[in-house]
């Protein structure tokens, strides 16, 4: 079960979580048509008056892309007003993840964009691990990932979602951790909810953006920081195969983190990961805001 912060953002403020509430013909809630972010944050580990949140301005773009594939006009501003709101008033102690959520609040029928209300809230949830830090066993999904010729998949759309949850159910049902899926050309896309990577002869690859993925927060900070190393980063078509033999498969995402992927269907994977290791310990220390060279990546709220 989850720990739901007391304090959510409904309908223009603040109020206490379990009175936010919707109608049962909330429109979006029939027809998936919301968009929506997953961000977390952590209490510094230096400083507990201050809570860190993690590419904040990216989040916020990205939700307002979302919103705006789905014809809602929502200013940045205003969303990062009401986030910074809803971390003040809850005063959390332990690290959170916060959805961020916009959708068509009308009630009735008829599947739509155009003439609807649309509203927008924040609910936070305390989160420690999502997966297992020490790797998750995979299987290949026989559901195939969405294509962007049939919804906006650079967005972040609640109804994609079916295909996740029908993934990673069947993952989970046959005795697996995560599901990875492959998409409409057969190459690999994602997993439910992350991106991923993999190593071969010290590159690191990962699916292009044209392989119907969701551009991950992590997975772009993952390229930036591994460049920096001065590792080769090649964003191009993986193979189901080229998994089997990697030297070090990992999925990113703001809930996973960085987490190793030790085995696919009936194949163990490697367990050295040096290249997964030095990316993880650096997003740690950038995250836990240790970073001088990365502070921008990080926004501060005082508690106080
Ligand atoms: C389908 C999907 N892919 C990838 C990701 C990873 O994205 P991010 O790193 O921005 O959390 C997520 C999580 O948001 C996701 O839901």
């Amino acid at each position: 079960m989850h720990e739901f912060l007391p304090y959510a953002w409904f309908e223009g403020k603040c109020i206490p979580f379990k009175e936010a509430k919707i109608s049962i013909a909330t429109h979006a809630l029939h027809y998936g048509t919301a968009a929506f972010g997953g961000m977390r944050a952590i209490p510094n580990p230096t400083n507990k008056e201050e809570f860190l949140l993690f590419r904040t301005e990216k989040h916020i773009k990205r939700l307002s892309q979302s919103a705006k594939l789905l014809l809602t006009d929502i200013s940045e501003e205003y969303m990062f007003k009401a986030l910074e709101e809803v971390i003040k008033r809850n005063k959390p102690e332990k690290p959170i993840y916060i959805r961020p959520f916009v959708y068509t609040s009308d009630l009735g029928i008829a599947p739509r964009l155009h003439n609807i209300e649309t509203n927008f809230f924040i609910y936070c949830i305390e989160l420690g691990d999502y997966l297992s830090p020490e790797g998750v066993s995979c299987r290949m999904s026989s559901w195939t990932r969405q294509e962007d010729r049939s919804l906006p998949l650079r967005g972040k759309i609640s109804g994609a979602y079916i295909t996740s949850s029908l993934a990673k159910t069947e993952a989970s049902l046959s005795g697996f951790d995560e599901a990875l899926l492959l998409n409409s050309n057969g190459k690999v896309s994602e997993a439910s909810g992350m991106n991923l990577f993999i190593v071969r002869n010290g590159d690191l690859i990962t699916p292009g953006v044209d392989q119907d993925i969701l551009e991950g927060i992590t997975r772009a900070s993952v390229i930036e920081l591994a460049k920096s190393f001065g590792i080769n980063v090649i964003e191009r078509p993986v193979d189901k195969t080229e998994l089997l033999i990697a030297d070090e498969v990992f999925l990113t995402g703001t809930a996973a983190k960085i987490t190793p992927v030790k085995k696919i269907e009936s194949t163990e994977l490697n367990v050295k990961r040096p290249i997964m290791n030095k990316l993880k310990s650096k997003l740690i220390e950038i995250t836990e805001g240790r970073s001088q060279d990365y502070d921008n990546w990080v926004t501060r709220i005082s508690l106080q």
